[in-house]
């Protein structure tokens, strides 16, 4: 009989947000007259920028002409989106990143689990608590950890716990480590790294020869002065950092999939026989083996994403979220809830109240208002007592949903 990849047993019940799925659609079930309000997974509800649409069915249009129609494109993403990314989300920020260096795919989900591929079995690899899942659950799936203890966490990996006790920020670990997995703008803290943290990563990096995987999938939410975009603004990090970008949650492209991979070309790792080899050659490798590429209809509607148009455009549409994420912000902060985040990210952290597990805080609300958030255990251990508030919703239901959550209008 064949056989299956046996770590899939070491994972934790499903997914997070199939999970709360789930019971959402249980609890529905039961009450069909309850008006629910989702503000759980970040996932985007405004329409997609005009001048994306716009793009997009010129494209459709080319491929309805032999001249112009596409078939298969490159592997790694048209040139033309690629030179376009590398000088308005690089260069022209000061980080020496070329076109070359881009790897266009559909979504940072599949890069930061596909990433593994390059890498071998033997790294000790580094993850804050809490966490995007992904991270945690593609190394299980991948044999890089043993099996998970009562509190979720699986042994082999090292866990950097953020907290509101160290502002959210995982300091540098102790130990050595060779792969380190960070995200800012935060998911699910919402928490932001300052120039001087990142740095003192590349510093760690580069004394360990570690890698940074950085997942930088909000960093268009940004507001505040002074905060990093890219990884590459910190010195030496094209030694030593690959970074994940998206334009899920930068132009709604959530359902319409396309995201990018920085891999730089000097960033190295050493083969069994100790050699170093660019990991830029393995990465093309492996997308030129296991992908296809973006289709050209929706790589011309991330291209329009630069455009003047889809500019002011996407501009707004993050506006709008972050406008949710204050009105958040501010209603729980009046209830007497202890926030976090929602400044420079679409998600708000909040501290339970009565020292109520996440879980049930989770209950609590579904029950009592019909609102939907993600209970911050989900995301690691150290997120137990916290809950996740998503900002993706129109403003009617984030108001409706405060004003059901604190009980004022
Ligand atoms: C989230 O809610 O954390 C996001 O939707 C996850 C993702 O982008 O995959």
């Amino acid at each position: 009989m064949a056989t299956i990849n046996n770590n899939y047993l070491k994972l934790k019940a499903g997914y997070l947000f199939p999970e709360i799925a789930r019971r959402v659609n249980a609890f529905a079930a039961a009450n069909p007259d309850a008006k629910i309000i989702r503000l759980g997974i970040g996932d985007v509800t405004e329409p997609l920028p005009e001048a994306c649409r716009k793009a997009m069915i010129k494209a459709v249009e080319d491929m309805g002409e032999r001249g112009s129609f596409k078939g298969y494109g490159p592997e790694q993403g048209y040139g033309w989106l690629r030179e376009t990314i590398a000088r308005h989300d690089f260069q022209s920020r000061g980080c020496d990143i070329d076109a070359d260096e881009i790897f266009i795919s559909d979504g940072s989900k599949c890069d930061t689990g596909n990433i593994l591929d390059i890498f071998g079995d033997d790294n000790k690899i580094a993850v804050t608590d809490p966490v995007y899942p992904v991270y945690v659950d593609t190394n299980v799936m991948a044999g890089h950890t043993g099996p998970a203890n009562e509190k979720g966490e699986f042994e082999g990996l090292v866990y950097l716990p953020v907290t509101a006790e160290n502002n959210f920020t995982a300091e540098v670990p102790a130990e050595k480590v060779d792969l380190i997995y960070l995200c800012f703008p935060n998911n699910p803290t919402g928490a932001v790294a300052s120039k001087e943290n990142l740095t003192q990563w590349v510093n760690y990096a580069k004394q360990n020869n570690a890698i940074i995987l950085f997942d930088a999938a909000y960093e268009a939410y940004i507001t505040e002065d002074n905060i990093p975009h890219s990884i590459y603004e910190i010195e030496g990090a094209k030694d030593c950092a690959i970074e994940f970008r998206s334009f899920s949650k930068t132009a709604g492209f959530t359902g319409t999939r396309c995201a990018f991979t920085v891999v730089p070309k000097n960033l190295k790792a050493k083969a069994a026989d100790n050699s170093d080899v660019e990991l830029w050659k393995l990465w093309n490798r492996r997308q030129s083996t296991k992908f296809n590429g973006v289709s050209y209809i929706v790589q011309r509607g991330a291209e329009a994403v630069y455009s003047e148009e889809g500019q002011a455009q996407v501009k707004a549409l993050i506006s709008f979220y972050l406008e949710n994420a204050a009105i958040i912000r501010e209603k729980l902060t009046a209830a007497g809830l202890a926030v976090y985040g929602g400044v420079n990210a679409p998600y708000v952290w909040v501290k339970t109240p009565d020292n109520l597990s996440s879980w049930d805080f989770f209950d609590k609300l579904l029950q009592n208002s019909n609102v939907v958030g993600t209970p911050g255990s989900g995301f690691g251990a150290a997120g137990e007592g916290y809950f996740r508030i998503s900002a993706f919703n129109s403003r009617e239901n984030v108001v409706e949903a405060m004003r059901r959550i604190t009980g004022v209008n």
